[in-house]
């Protein structure tokens, strides 16, 4: 497992072995079960190409009425509990007390990707983001705590994980694009995101 750190933003490269992502998988197959992957809509009515769903107090979500955190599935019902194997990467990572109460998890099938965005519907920004990314690649974008400048870009691979916080919390950051088909994780191919935040 390797370190960088690009503008604040920890990447640790190789965070997870083949061993712990397939448990990881087998840990979000009852998640994605009870909670199906949906196809949001920004609030300015354009769909996003991920698909997206969430673990956890709260989930995230964003349709015309604006992006928020939901206590429920846009179909209805509370969100499932964010995984053991995923918490515990949030306290070895960050060695907080307090567990996240958003699992947020985005799927990148071919072509999709994210804008450049932070982070920033939370209440107390004191708490750090931790990402973990599982199948294919994805070139992860990193800018400045305010919009425009210059960036630095990053292939993440499965198993690395990310954590913003401190002077990076409210760091911009994106998915540019993703390698399909980079990676056998899953049968499918896609990029799996999970971004764990402690929200209220
Ligand atoms: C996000 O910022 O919501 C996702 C980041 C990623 O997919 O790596
Ligand atoms: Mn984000």
């Amino acid at each position: 497992m390797v370190r960088l750190d690009v503008r604040d933003v920890a990447v640790h490269k190789g965070y997870l072995d083949a061993a712990a992502q397939a448990g990881l998988i087998e840990a979000l197959r009852p998640v994605l079960k009870a909670a199906p992957l949906f196809s949001p809509v920004t609030p300015q009515g354009k769909p996003m190409s991920v698909r997206m769903t969430s673990a956890g107090r709260y989930g995230w979500v964003s349709d015309s009425a604006g992006y928020r955190y939901a206590t429920q599935h846009p179909a209805g019902g509370a969100w499932p509990a964010i995984p053991d194997a995923v918490l515990r990467i949030w306290s070895q990572l960050t060695g907080e007390t307090r567990p996240p109460d958003c699992c947020l998890i985005n799927y990148y099938g071919e072509g999709a990707r994210m804008g450049l965005h932070q982070d920033k519907d939370e209440a107390d920004f004191g708490y750090p983001v931790v990402s973990v990314s599982l199948g294919d690649d994805g070139l992860f974008r990193i800018g400045n705590t305010t919009r425009g400048g210059k960036t630095e870009s990053v292939w993440l691979s499965s198993g690395d994980a990310v954590v913003m916080g401190g002077a990076a919390r409210l760091i911009f950051h994106g998915v540019d694009r993703i390698r399909f088909r980079s990676s056998r994780l899953l049968p499918r191919g896609g990029r799996l995101n999970l971004t764990l935040r402690v929200v209220d």
